[in-house]
């Protein structure tokens, strides 16, 4: 096992925290506060954000959609260069704070940003960013990734750089209480999803990364089955914890990694709009029966420490039945039901991009050719 580890982002977590952004920018530091269609204005944060900055210059930029475009962040990055800002302050969830990272990249850089998500430009300088969570789902408050789509070619892709890495991230759990079911439930089930995707691979034998994702895979499935004390302080502040430490880099480390689901997903996200969580719950279960061979071990694993399941020949589709389960319980669907068309149009179209964007070989093993993305679409549409 070898890997190179560091998280620097500053984490202040707790009811009250957002006033700690007042220390953690400095007043001779321009910001240019980013958020996203106006929640921040109705529940309170906007103005609690406005108050920790009233000793600093600051603009703001609003209006970065979810699955955010670089349509729309192109026009932050060129207020963002007009005016010079020093720091970028994302008030937000996984959208703004990737729309945010772009943009603290793309204003250090002459050509089109675009170029990022291309492949053609690798970022090695952005300008610095802070974080107000307001949604936990996606870990971006306190990761290197990114994943902004453009609309003219509904390409939804990503990028990572250390560069984008946030220098602090405020989690209070109170901005939770004006988040609609559904996007609390897409929280859960993003997390969810990141924890299986470094933790159902090849076994490593690394006892602290697969302890600590058993324990986050745990407490999500604790948090899901008492979904109806979601308006408990601590039934809140434990779901933002874990979904930032589902994927922060930890559990990650040093052991093979999938994300086969996630790229399958971003295309159903961007062909049909489907929320990311939705995406991936829809793909998950047949992209796991398709890879069994390799994933058998991890999944038997996960059945035993995860959902006190007992050894059985069985125990490894057992498991994938109860991560179904655990979707089914959300009401999430495992399956892409939102979708009314001719199947085959579907399949072919996200079959399509997939190789439009070189998604050729995926999984840890690169073991999921085009033909293995047909065959799980098969069962997801
Ligand atoms: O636009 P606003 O008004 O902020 O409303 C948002 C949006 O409509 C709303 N919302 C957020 N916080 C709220 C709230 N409404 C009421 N009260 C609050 N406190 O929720 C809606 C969805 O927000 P969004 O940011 O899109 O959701 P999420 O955090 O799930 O982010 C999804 C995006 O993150 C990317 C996804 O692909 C998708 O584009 N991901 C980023 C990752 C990363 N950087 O590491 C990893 C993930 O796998 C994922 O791919
Ligand atoms: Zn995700």
């Amino acid at each position: 096992m070898n890997f190179s580890y560091v998280n620097s982002t500053h984490i202040h977590f707790g009811q009250g925290q957002i006033s700690a952004i007042s220390h953690a920018i400095s007043t001779d530091q321009k910001v240019l506060v980013i958020y996203g269609g106006g929640s921040i204005k109705r529940n309170g944060v906007f103005d609690q954000v406005s108050d920790a900055l009233k000793h600093h210059q600051w603009i703001e930029f609003s209006g970065v959609e979810a699955n955010p475009t670089v349509e729309t962040l192109d026009k932050a990055v060129a207020l963002a260069k007009k005016e010079d800002v020093d720091v970028i302050l994302a008030v937000g969830g996984g959208s703004v704070i990737d729309g945010s990272k772009y943009v603290a990249a793309a204003a250090q850089y002459e050509g089109q940003g675009w170029d990022i998500l291309m492949g053609k430009h690798q970022v090695t300088e952005a300008l610095p960013i802070g974080v107000v969570l307001t949604l936990p789902a996606t870990g971006s408050e306190s990761n290197m990734g990114a994943v902004i789509t453009k609309a003219e070619t509904q390409d939804k892709l990503p990028f990572m750089s250390p560069a984008v890495l946030p220098a602090f991230a405020v989690l209070d759990p109170d901005v939770m209480k004006s988040l609609p079911e559904r996007q609390l439930i897409n929280g859960l089930v993003d997390a969810w999803v990141h924890i299986c995707e470094q933790y159902i691979t090849a076994p490593a034998g690394a006892m602290v990364q697969d302890g600590y994702a058993e324990a986050l895979l745990k407490n999500l499935n604790v948090l899901a089955g008492e979904f109806d004390k979601r308006d408990n302080d601590a039934w809140r502040a434990n779901l933002m914890w874990t979904a930032n430490q589902a994927l922060n880099g930890l559990i990650g480390s040093g052991v093979s990694q999938d994300w086969a689901t996630h790229m399958i997903g971003h295309e159903l996200t961007a062909l049909y709009g489907v929320d990311h969580a939705r995406s991936l719950a829809a793909v998950h279960s047949s992209l796991l029966r398709n890879q069994m061979q390799y994933k058998r071990a991890k999944l038997e694993q996960m059945g035993q420490n995860v959902f006190g399941l007992a050894p059985s020949p069985e125990l490894a589709e057992q498991t994938v039945e109860y991560i179904e389960r655990f979707y089914e319980s959300l009401n999430v669907a495992t399956r892409f039901t939102e979708y009314k068309g001719e199947k085959s149009d579907a399949i072919n179209a996200i079959m399509g991009q997939l190789e439009l964007h070189g998604m050729l070989a995926l999984g840890e093993n690169q073991a999921i050719t085009l033909d293995h993305s047909r065959q799980i679409l098969e069962v997801v549409v």
